[in-house]
């Protein structure tokens, strides 16, 4: 894959064009998007079978470490092998750390440049950097196929969250598209974010099936 952003990360050759990657990507994560985001409509004639297969391929994304690392019990894991973080901190009532320890304490509006230094991301400017929180977990370890999918799709696991407001965090948030733009050393995700924005729109073009057996959603 020839990826503008990694082909250009660290080259100086082309400031004007790191500068409008950095727009685009600053706009793809601010607050434009919720406007021009516009809910993949359901199909008329579902093809369980083919939302099925989506499914399967968004799951691929949903358990790697880039996502999975945040989606755990109650202490986030680290690195490419999903190992504790160092140090030990916990993920407090709201998903963003425990006094005295905040996650913004070490994770800051960007992805360090150095090998092993926290990650970080920006919402309107500030540090965001967290997991889900308490009375939310989100917790996916040890969940696969169909009841990963009914978590990831039920308001009562998501975040209270329709299915037009879980493909637009899919397709649109910035603690999900980090996964792609994961600093120095980390593992990128199996499929590429455009192959998983369309597995997203693939899968609730068909009624977003969990199982065999499951009438297509309407919405
Ligand atoms: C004392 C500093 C510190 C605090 C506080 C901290 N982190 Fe980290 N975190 C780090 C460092 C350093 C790394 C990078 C480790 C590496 O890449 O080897 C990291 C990495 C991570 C990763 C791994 C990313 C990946 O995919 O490899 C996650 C997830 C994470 N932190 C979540 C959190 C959350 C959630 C909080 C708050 C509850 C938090 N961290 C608080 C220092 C901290
Ligand atoms: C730094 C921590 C962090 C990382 C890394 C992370 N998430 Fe999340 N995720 C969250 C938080 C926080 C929420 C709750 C957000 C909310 O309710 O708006 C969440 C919620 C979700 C949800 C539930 C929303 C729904 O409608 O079902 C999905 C799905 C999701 N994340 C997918 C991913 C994927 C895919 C990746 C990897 C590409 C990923 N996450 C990586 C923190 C993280």
């Amino acid at each position: 894959m020839t990826h503008p952003r990694s082909a250009g990360s660290g080259s100086r050759r082309i400031p004007l064009f790191g500068l409008l990657a950095a727009l685009a990507l600053g706009g793809a994560s601010a607050a434009d998007p919720a406007s021009d985001f516009k809910p993949t409509p359901l199909s008329p004639q579902p093809d369980r079978d083919a939302g099925l297969r989506a499914f399967s391929e968004i799951e691929r994304v949903l358990k790697h470490p880039r996502c999975l690392n945040c989606h755990v019990p109650d202490a986030p894991l680290q690195g490419n092998q999903a190992t504790p973080h160092f140090p030990p901190v916990q993920r407090g009532k709201d998903g963003r750390g425990q006094a005295p320890l905040q996650c913004t304490t070490c994770h800051s509006i960007q992805n360090s440049p150095l090998l092993h230094a926290p990650p970080g991301l920006a919402k309107n400017g500030k540090p965001d950097w967290h997991m889900p929180p308490a009375h939310m977990k989100m917790n996916w370890v040890g969940l696969s196929g169909a009841a990963l999918c009914r978590a990831v799709r039920d308001p009562k696991t998501n975040g209270g969250k329709s299915l037009a407001a879980t493909e637009e965090h899919l397709v649109n948030d910035p603690l999900v598209a980090w996964g792609w733009q994961p600093g120095p050393g980390r593992e990128l995700p199996p499929l590429d974010k455009a192959a998983f924005d369309e597995r997203t729109r693939e899968w609730i073009r068909n009624g977003a099936p969990c199982a065999p057996g499951d009438a297509p959603l309407t919405r």
